[in-house]
């Protein structure tokens, strides 16, 4: 049985496009059910339709608390039958009780190798930190903002030069790698949550190093 996966997003909605595009291979465990935006204009939902998606706005300025936007998306969710909620790009803090509902069924990405460089601009925060290798994270979300159990993770060198467009250019095309490999991994049961680490079953690929700068043949 496939997994039933809403997409929560705020934006233009390329990591959805990612998932929505890795969900159409007849052999991945997920269906994506449903997209919901926070924001009624975000251009990720014109894109969502056009793949013959279900895509739903909940502004969360029509309601006076974070519970109640929440309990709403919920509402939504669960008539749906959703499993698995991805975020992608969803620019909302959730409320404790929502995040604990869904724990080990709602995973996020973010756009640095955490546990460094949380919460906003993380590409600008590997600049500033003077790091040689960036990344992408794909982790379970918990309460703690950017702080849950890592699912699986990509790295990028970061060039000299690098600016935190180029940077973050660089991470989104390895996010979009990432995250339908992140959510076959949990969709089919191959990463299971144990206590707060992540345990990944079977014949997982491993490359070897990826060094930043890298040597040349003769040093
Ligand atoms: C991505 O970099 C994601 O990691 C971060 O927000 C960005 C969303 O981009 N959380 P998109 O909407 O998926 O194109």
């Amino acid at each position: 049985m496939k997994k039933r996966i809403a997409i929560l997003i705020s934006g233009r909605g390329s990591n959805m496009m990612a998932l929505i595009e890795a969900a159409r291979a007849p052999g991945y465990p997920a269906d994506i059910a449903l997209v919901v935006s926070n924001r009624p204009h975000a251009p990720g939902l014109e894109r969502a339709r056009a793949a013959g998606l279900e895509a739903l706005a909940i502004d969360h300025k029509d309601f006076a608390t974070r519970e109640a936007f929440d309990d709403a998306v919920d509402a939504a969710l669960r008539e749906e039958g959703i499993d698995l909620i991805c975020q992608a790009g969803f620019m909302r803090i959730q409320s404790a009780a929502f995040a604990t509902r869904w724990l080990g069924r709602q995973i996020n990405i973010h756009p640095s190798l955490l546990p460094s460089f949380k919460g906003l601009h993380p590409q600008q925060q590997a600049l500033d930190a003077g790091v040689r290798i960036a990344g992408c994270t794909v982790h379970y979300v918990t309460p703690e903002l950017d702080a849950g159990p890592i699912i699986a993770q990509a790295a990028v060198p970061v060039l000299p030069g690098d600016t935190a467009a180029t940077l973050a250019d660089r991470i989104l095309t390895a996010e979009h790698k990432l995250y339908p490999l992140a959510l076959r991994l949990v969709a089919s049961g191959e990463a299971a949550l144990d206590g707060g680490r992540v345990l990944l079953q079977g014949g997982v690929n491993q490359p070897d190093c990826l060094m930043s700068p890298s040597p040349s043949a003769d040093w």
